[in-house]
């Protein structure tokens, strides 16, 4: 796992999207694994910098949503689908389909899930997964004391995270969604790059057990220190509870 603390969103913004367009210049085709929440944000205005100045195309790219909330209707802001159309589809040359996420609207959820894997596997998992990561550790939104080899699954969020996203609901944590689907930790781990994002003193404590805590269900995002290509993009508030200096 590589750590690089960066000291602006911006700066760390634009190392993730210099990932991105490696990738693309050398596999025009990728399969990119997109992330929601407020951290990957300026990355997605990055790479539409990028894609407006001619840089880079997304026209021949999958993607795949890392997760989605159960129980929001078509066309709510919040629903990852919607929040993923706003903030990079529609602005750049993906074409509409192209993005895929778990159907959560389905009357049989456990269906959607094994669907929802099965189209991974049947495109070759990620080439690259963006990533950000809760306050308690979660990515996507395998929430802790989930197995670590777990495939697209259902699950509860935690009052922490349901704390932490009504931010996006009016600050209402009864609007927040009890459940959602999530690529699984085993899923996430099948991306054949890792790109995480962790900005401000929340995730601090996350960001500790990660680089340097003991590989723990309670803590999920610690799964990827046996990734072989995993890159941690962190600003000083988020890496100031780390013991060593990076
Ligand atoms: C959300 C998403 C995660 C995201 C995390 C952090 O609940 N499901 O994929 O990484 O929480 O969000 P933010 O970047 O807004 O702090």
């Amino acid at each position: 796992m590589e750590l690089i603390v960066l000291d602006t969103a911006e700066a760390i913004a634009s190392r993730a999207a210099d990932a991105i367009e490696a990738l693309l210049a050398s596999k025009p085709n990728a399969i990119l694994g997109t992330a929601t929440g407020s951290s990957p944000l300026p990355l997605y205005d990055e790479l539409t910098r990028r894609y407006e100045a001619g840089r880079i195309s997304f026209a021949q790219v999958e993607g795949f949503m890392l997760d989605e909330y159960v129980g929001l209707p078509e066309g709510h802001p919040e629903r990852y689908a919607t929040f993923m159309e706003r903030n990079l589809r529609s602005r750049v040359d993906m074409r509409p389909g192209s993005l895929h996420g778990p159907d959560a609207l389905s009357e049989d959820l456990q269906a959607a899930c094994d669907a929802y894997e099965a189209a991974m596997a049947a495109a070759g998992y990620c080439d690259l997964q963006i990533l950000g990561i809760g306050a308690d550790g979660h990515i996507g939104f395998n929430e802790p004391g989930g197995p670590l080899d777990s495939t697209t699954h259902i699950d509860e969020l935690t009052e922490q995270t349901r704390r932490d996203n009504a931010r996006f609901f009016d600050g209402d944590i009864d609007a927040v969604p009890t459940r959602c689907i999530t690529q699984g930790l085993g899923t996430i781990m099948k991306a054949r790059k890792l790109v995480l994002i962790a900005t401000g003193e929340n995730k601090a404590e996350a960001v500790a057990h990660l680089v340097e805590g003991e590989i723990d269900p309670r803590w999920p995002a610690t799964v990827m220190q046996n990734h072989p290509d995993a890159l941690v993009l962190v600003d000083p508030a988020a890496a100031s509870l780390l013991r060593q200096r990076h």
